[in-house]
């Protein structure tokens, strides 16, 4: 007997479209249906009517839910967050309000660091249930795909610790999780001064036991001024590829120091942040075919300027926007307010936001043939919206729009 779920009436149905190519779908390129209905089973699309028709079969289904004439959209996909981590810093809002920078508090031992040490405590069942908890809220704003990467652990045993917890929660949490590798987040106490040692370290003794246990699909790395340069970056993403992990890379976040330019060298699936990114930067990137995973609330929250969006899609960059998760930088896991702040500061439209949200972070990812749009044979992870459109999408905020998020075609 199969599982079958109805949703009708739903006002208008809006997907990108083209998902099943590796490099995402054209930037904004949307398929509207109006009164559209869709049947899934088992929890794969079955088929997708619009004009007030029904699927066939489709008024037979077990469960029949109405959108009340509302927006659905597939689900959000998140392509970056530092989900999992210990403690939080809410301490250092006071000493970034008297003026000292991002880059300041962890050259002092703040920042990432303070997160290490929390990490470092925790035990697995504390990281776990916390991230439990945080995937619930997520879910419910509209996200059912999330990759989370590790990177608060910096030594063999705590990013280990990271990982399975990212792999329990893909196994226990109704969210899809992908998993990066991000042992080259900061350089730890025990390895001050000494960067190009804690590389090695990590590609000799922990890249190898990470890609051998199968514990992540990418890896990431910090490319930034006093975090670690291009020469090291390039040798911590050489070993990730030697090990068949994906790359990614934290690049001109706050100095454009080459990192836009080496994950185009290095071909990489996607760079991310690249608020500071030069047209050298774009150049490489568009040439390589790497995504721009772009992160407004981060720009927000650190009081910066926003990526150059608008110029990366005339150069024909995919552009993918995720919330950046994290306690530091970014302590808000809504990408609704991602949403906004792609519309108002990005000046993207309504449509090229929904690819930015779905379907580009999915090849981002490794999930675009599975999820990102809506489409026969597809999996069934949708959003009823409590707005007719897009636009709503875009223009209301802070309120959680989502009435309805269907996962693996069950109501979660
Ligand atoms: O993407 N920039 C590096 N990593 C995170 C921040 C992590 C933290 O501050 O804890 C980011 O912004
Ligand atoms: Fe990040």
């Amino acid at each position: 007997m199969k599982n079958t779920l109805l949703i009708k009436n739903i006002g208008l149905l809006q997907t990108p479209v083209g998902s099943f190519s590796h490099k995402g779908a054209q930037q904004g390129e949307n398929l509207k249906l109006q009164q559209a209905a869709v049947l899934i089973e088992d929890g794969i699309i079955k088929e997708i009517s619009q004009d007030g028709m029904l699927p066939i079969g489709g008024e037979e289904a077990e469960t029949i839910m109405d959108a009340e004439g509302q927006l659905v959209t597939p689900g959000l996909v998140e392509g970056h967050t530092h989900l999992v981590f210990g403690g939080y810093r809410q301490h250092e809002i006071p000493l970034k309000l008297k003026g000292a920078t991002y880059l300041e508090i962890l050259k002092a031992g703040g920042g990432i660091l303070d997160t290490v040490r929390h990490t470092r405590q925790a035990s697995f069942d504390q990281l776990y249930q916390k991230s439990f908890d945080f995937l619930d809220e997520m879910m419910a704003l509209g996200v059912t795909t999330c990759e989370a990467k590790s990177g608060y652990g910096l030594d063999l045993e705590n990013e280990l610790k990271m990982l399975k917890v990212v792999k329990s929660l893909d196994e226990n949490h109704p969210m899809d999780m992908v998993s990066t590798f991000m042992g080259a987040h900061a350089i730890p106490d025990e390895y001050k001064g000494r960067g190009d040692e804690f590389i090695q370290m990590l590609c000799q003794d922990v890249i190898p036991v990470v890609a051998e246990q199968g514990l992540a699909e990418f890896a990431d790395v910090f490319c930034e001024d006093s975090v670690f340069d291009v020469p090291q970056s390039r040798t911590y993403m050489e070993c990730a590829k030697a090990h068949g992990l994906g790359l990614k890379i934290h690049a001109d976040e706050i100095e454009e120091i080459g990192g836009s330019e080496l994950a185009g060298e290095l071909a990489a699936v996607s760079a991310e942040h690249l608020i500071a990114i030069g047209e050298k930067g774009m150049a490489a990137m568009a040439k390589a075919g790497t995504t721009a995973m772009l992160l407004p609330a981060t720009s927000f929250y650190l009081g910066k300027t926003f990526a150059p969006a608008r110029r990366m899609i005339e150069l024909g960059i995919p552009v993918a926007m995720a919330s950046d998760f994290n306690p530091g930088s970014c302590p808000s896991l809504n990408l609704q307010f991602a949403i906004n702040l792609g519309y108002l500061r990005y000046k993207l439209t309504p449509e090229e936001i929904l690819t930015a949200v779905t379907i580009n972070p999915a090849c981002a990812i490794g999930r675009g043939s599975r999820v990102g749009t809506l489409e026969v044979g597809k999996q069934a992870d949708l959003v009823i919206w409590d707005a007719p459109d897009m636009e709503m999408l875009c223009y209301r905020f802070g309120s959680n729009m989502a009435t309805q998020v269907i996962k693996k075609g069950m109501l979660v």
